[in-house]
Parts: structure tokens; sequence; C-alpha cells
């Protein structure tokens, strides 16, 4: 079931047409369906039913609206967090500490100290000094810190390289090789209870190949471990399952990624834990635009849209696709250039793509934008920062305000020697 469909003519968010919400909230807006996060939430649960025992962390970076997460939380999930901030958030949307795992290439020592003070589930530890302080921090506190170690397998997700994660010349990881050793001078000390591993190779990902290939790896990993004599409860496989972002994008299907996590990993008697992000928000979201004009180009005319790079910035980063269509199409077509008022040659959505005709003053979307969307926005160019709705049924709540350019000035100053 599409949660954002046409009704009688025009675009409808479940029983809220998207007019009513840019008549009222005004544009650009970032507007999610619950409908669809519940949704999402129980395939990708259903999914890894067969798959045994089953710890699922939303990947919070994705989407951390607080709504979200609560509604999230609502449904079961707990949270991987990749800073203080992030763990803030889970913990505020009333996910349990317990429920949360605490990942990041870079997580600071107070960060590491805040996780201890609020209790949380898991530290995904990245390389062995983090390991040495967490367990110096437990220590002092009095308290046992639970950790991973995370792994780099060495395998290419066949992603974009700017969300590869997985390939040893990435950030993340220990190499797979030393982590044996790493692991048993971690597991000897006392404050840490270090009791599995954790890998995430990339995001984005169609082909679940490399997935696979990477959860032998970690088998191979845990079944040495294990002859060492060390007890292995927990394995993390991250997340990465990809979305349809244009037609003909065929990503695996949650149903078919937890047929080939049960293969995997049978008899591996550990708890499984899984960070889905994208799965989960990515197409329960769309970024809600008004055309300021349409301007005439050398070969295509530019679609000039009220919604720029720093609302939704995967097009300028990754030349991600978004499909553009408009709130009220009239049935006719165009070929051109969607744009955005940043006043820079990268704030562009799309060149030379066939789109619904549109003129200055119609509303279009820019679809699947609930994933890495409101959460990457910034306020260049002195842009407001973009607000969010979230429709549940036929009411719908801004669940974050638009902060004015206003507001973000009113938090400078002029120091008094330059006064
Ligand atoms: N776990 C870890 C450790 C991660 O680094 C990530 C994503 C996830 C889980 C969630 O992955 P997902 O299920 O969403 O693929 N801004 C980029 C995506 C960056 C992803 C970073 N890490 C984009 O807009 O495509």
């Amino acid at each position: 079931m599409d949660h954002f469909h046409y009704r009688d003519g025009a675009l409808w968010c479940e029983d809220v047409p998207l007019a009513r919400i840019a008549e009222e909230v005004g544009t650009p807006v970032y507007v999610y369906s619950a409908g669809a996060f519940r949704r999402h939430a129980r395939v990708f649960r259903e999914a890894l039913e067969p798959a045994g025992d089953v710890h699922l962390a939303y990947a919070i970076k994705a989407n951390p609206n607080l709504a979200v997460l609560r509604l999230l939380a609502a449904e079961g999930y707990g949270a991987d967090v990749v800073s203080g901030g992030e763990m803030a958030r889970a913990l505020a949307a009333g996910i349990p500490a317990a429920g949360i795992v605490f990942s990041g290439v870079g997580k600071t020592e107070a960060e590491l100290a805040r996780g201890l003070d609020a209790g949380i589930g898991q530290f995904n530890l990245e390389l062995e000094e983090e390991g040495v302080v967490l367990a110096r921090l437990a220590r002092e506190k009095g308290v046992t810190a639970r950790a991973v170690l995370r792994v780099n397998p060495d395998v290419d997700a066949g992603t974009h390289a700017k969300i590869s994660t997985g390939k040893r010349e990435n950030k993340f990881g220990v190499p797979i090789d030393q982590a044996p050793a790493m692991f048993a001078r971690l597991a000897a000390l006392p404050g840490l209870d270090l009791r599995g591993v954790a890998i995430h190779i990339g995001s984005q990902l169609f082909d679940i190949a490399p997935l696979e290939a990477a959860y032998a790896r970690v088998k191979r990993l845990v079944d040495d471990l294990r002859a060492a004599g060390h007890r292995i409860t927990h394995v993390d496989l991250g997340g990465g399952l990809g979305v349809r972002y244009k037609a003909g994008d065929v990503p695996t299907e949650p149903a078919d990624y937890g047929a080939m996590v049960a293969r995997a990993t049978r008899g591996w008697d550990a708890t499984l834990m899984f960070e889905p992000g994208r799965v989960i928000a990515g197409n329960a979201g769309v970024l809600l635009t008004r055309v300021i004009w349409v301007k005439p180009g050398v070969v295509h005319p530019y679609i000039i849209v009220d919604a720029a790079m720093n609302d939704l910035a995967r097009p300028a980063l990754y030349d991600a696709w978004h499909d553009f269509d408009a709130v009220v199409p009239t049935g006719d077509r165009m070929t051109a250039n969607i744009a955005g008022p940043v006043c820079e040659t990268g704030d562009t959505f799309a060149m030379a793509r066939e789109v619904d005709a549109v003129k200055g003053g119609d509303l279009a979307v820019f679809r699947t934008a609930g994933a890495y969307g409101a959460t990457m926005a910034s306020t260049y160019n002195s842009r407001a920062l973009v607000p969010e709705v979230l429709v549940d049924g036929d009411r719908y709540a801004v669940v974050a305000d638009r902060i004015s350019a206003e507001t973000i000035l009113a938090a400078e100053r002029v120091p008094e020697w330059l006064a």
C-alpha cells in the first residue's frame, strides 16, 4: 500500500491532501507518513523472524525526528546512535537505554561517559584504544560496559563510494585479521564485557551478495574467537538495505534479505542485531516544494523550486536521484532541469529529466526523502531550517518547526571590539 497516493487528481499523504499542508505550514516542508513508518518497521521485523533471536536498533541518523523515534519505539525498536546528540534523542523518545547501541568512529571520552551513565545497551568499539578508555571509565564508575568489536571485513559493498564502509581502506572497524588478538587483549580488561563483534559494510545496497560474503567472514571470526575460549553472545550485522528511488530500481526485498540472514547465520547461537535506517525511513517521506518559476534554458527549461540543496543534500552530495512529481498533475509532461535557489550550480536536483509539466506556483514533491533528508539539512545561504510534518490517518502535526533565518541570526553576535 502506498501511503502517498493520488485521490481526485491530487497527491495526498494518507488522508491528508498535501496542498492543505503546503497552505497551512508553507513550503519547503518534509511530510512523513506514520502508516508507512509502521508498515516498514513491521515488514522488516517479520522478515527477520526466521533468523531467530533478533534485536532491532533503528539507525536514527536516517531520520532522527523525535516523533518518528517515538513511533518506532512503540514498534519495539531500539536505536543505533552515533553521537551524544543522537543518544539524547533516543532517550528523550522513550527508547529504553538497554536497547541503544552506540556506534561511531569518533566517540569522545565525554560521550562514552554519558553512555555509561545512561546505561546504554552496547558500545560498538572502533579501535583498541577506545576499548581501553571505555574499560577505565567503567571501572571508575563501578559499572561494566557491554561492548562488541567492529571489524572491517574488506568486502566491496557495490554502492556509492561515499557511503561504502566495509573496505579495508575505509575508516571503519578494525582489520578482521587483527581482530582475534585485539579481542583477547580487550576481553581481559576489567570493566569491559566484550560479548561479540559488529560489521556494517555500506548503505543503499541492492545486491546482498557482499553482505552474505561479509557474514561468512564474521562466522569464521566467531568460530576462531570461541575456539580461543571467548564467550560470543551478540553479533551486530549493521544496516544497509537499499530502497527504490526510481523506476527500474530493484532493491532486495526484506523477506529475501531475512531468508539470506537465516541461512547464513544458522547455528550461530547468538543474538543477532540489526541497524536498519533507510529501509525504514526512505519511502516514508517526501519533500514538498513549490515551483517559484520555470526559467527558459538554452537546452531545457529550469524548474526553479523553493527547496534547495540545503534542504535535501543527497543529489548534490551523491548525484542521487529523487523522483519529482506534481501534486496536481495535468497529464502533460516536459523535459526540464530542476534546481533550487541556492547560489551554486551544484544546487541541481535533476538534469534533462522528463517530469510532470509544471508552472510557477505549482506544488511538487521529491519522493523517497524520508531518510537522510531533513537530518542533513543546513541553513546555507541563510535559508530557514526546513520543517517536518507527520501525517497519521486524517491528522497531521508539525513535528519540527521551521527555524527562521532571523532565529539563527539571533544566536550570533558581534564582539564588542567590532561594535
Ligand atoms: N549502522 C551504521 C554503523 C551506519 O554507519 C549506517 C549508515 C547504518 C547503520 C544505517 O544504514 P542504512 O540502513 O540506512 O543503509 N547520507 C547517506 C547515507 C549514509 C549512511 C551512513 N551510515 C545517504 O544519504 O545516502
